[in-house]
């Protein structure tokens, strides 16, 4: 057990806009992933009264929720991070893998389009932030279940953002969000990826670490990160790029612990994730539990549920 560092000065929460999907007609009815059992039972009622938990949430930790509509024959819609992946208000739209899903991306871009955005429709599979996720100076992308390579290059040529391609090899977590999320990204002053907790580095010199790169720009991520889902050399990726990163355990991670959402301060995370939960209070982040156990039969949790619109 590491000692917790002293938690200094507190992390920055900057507000954010989050796109939800009322989960009115979640069900299990096919499965696509080693999570879903078609004759899974779901407590609608329960489902619904957990994802309105997670709304009052963001809500109450200063963020804006907007809803898109239920589609009656979409069960999975509820999982609103595989809709696209938006950066500077740029929509890069979904394709996803299993033909159950594919009608959703259609939904989506439907409520974007009203909200006033162009998206741009991948031409490989792509299943939005749900394997694409922005961190800091990088784009970390999933690959081996659903998102493609191809799609990797199309959405570094889409946004110009340096993609990092990381190989899923556990059908457990076969969507980048369920294996790793980002804490703080880096952008928003003394938060970024240093490891200490809060507050402008004090060291001038910020001796060998991850490369800052040229150019203004964010700096490094902090994130944190299940390694057994990954290939050996993308772990060592990872590695190399966030080596201060919060490492979590198996358990933590089946418990959807990684399935997290973080304003850069308040971290959103599943009550079972018990360990993560100790490892982000001792980095100086304020655990904010939310259950979704319900989701979990659908192989989902609170990430997955929630797109943000950045
Ligand atoms: N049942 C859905 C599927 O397998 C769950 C999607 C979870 N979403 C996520 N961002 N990981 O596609």
């Amino acid at each position: 057990m590491p000692t917790p560092r002293p938690t200094g000065a507190p992390r920055t929460a900057l507000p954010r806009r989050y796109l939800l999907c009322r989960p009115t007609h979640f069900a299990v009815r096919y499965a696509i992933n080693p999570w879903m059992h078609e004759d899974a039972q779901v407590d609608t009622e329960l489902a619904a009264r957990q994802w309105e938990n997670l709304v009052r949430a963001y809500r109450d930790h200063g963020h804006t929720v907007e809803t898109v509509e239920p589609a009656a024959d979409l069960p999975d819609m509820v999982f609103a991070a595989n809709s696209a992946l938006v950066v500077d208000g740029r929509v890069f739209g979904s394709r996803f893998h299993a033909p159950q899903r594919r009608p959703e991306s259609r939904e989506y871009e439907i409520w974007f389009k009203a909200a006033g955005y162009d998206v741009y429709q991948p031409e490989s599979c792509s299943e939005g932030e749900g394997d694409l996720v922005p961190a800091g100076r990088y784009l970390l992308a999933g690959t081996g279940f659903r998102t493609t390579r191809d799609a990797h290059a199309e959405v570094q040529e889409y946004f110009g953002v340096p993609v990092i391609s990381l190989q899923l090899i556990d059908p457990y977590f076969y969507h980048l969000d369920t294996a790793l999320f980002v804490l703080a990204d880096g952008t928003h002053g003394g938060n970024g990826g240093n490891g200490e907790p809060g507050g402008p580095d004090p060291d001038p010199d910020p001796g060998p670490g991850p490369d800052p790169g040229p150019g203004p720009g964010p700096g490094p991520a902090t994130i944190a990160y299940y390694p057994g889902a990954f290939s050996t050399g993308s772990r060592e990726v990872l590695r190399r790029l966030f080596p201060d990163a919060v490492l979590a355990t198996r358990d933590d991670a089946l418990a959807f612990g990684l399935n997290s959402v973080s304003d850069g301060r308040h971290v959103f995370v599943a009550p079972q994730a018990t360990g993560l939960i100790d490892q982000l209070t001792a980095r100086g982040f304020v655990p904010v539990p939310v259950d979704l156990s319900e989701f979990h039969k659908a192989g989902g949790g609170i990430k997955c549920c929630t797109q943000e619109i950045r």
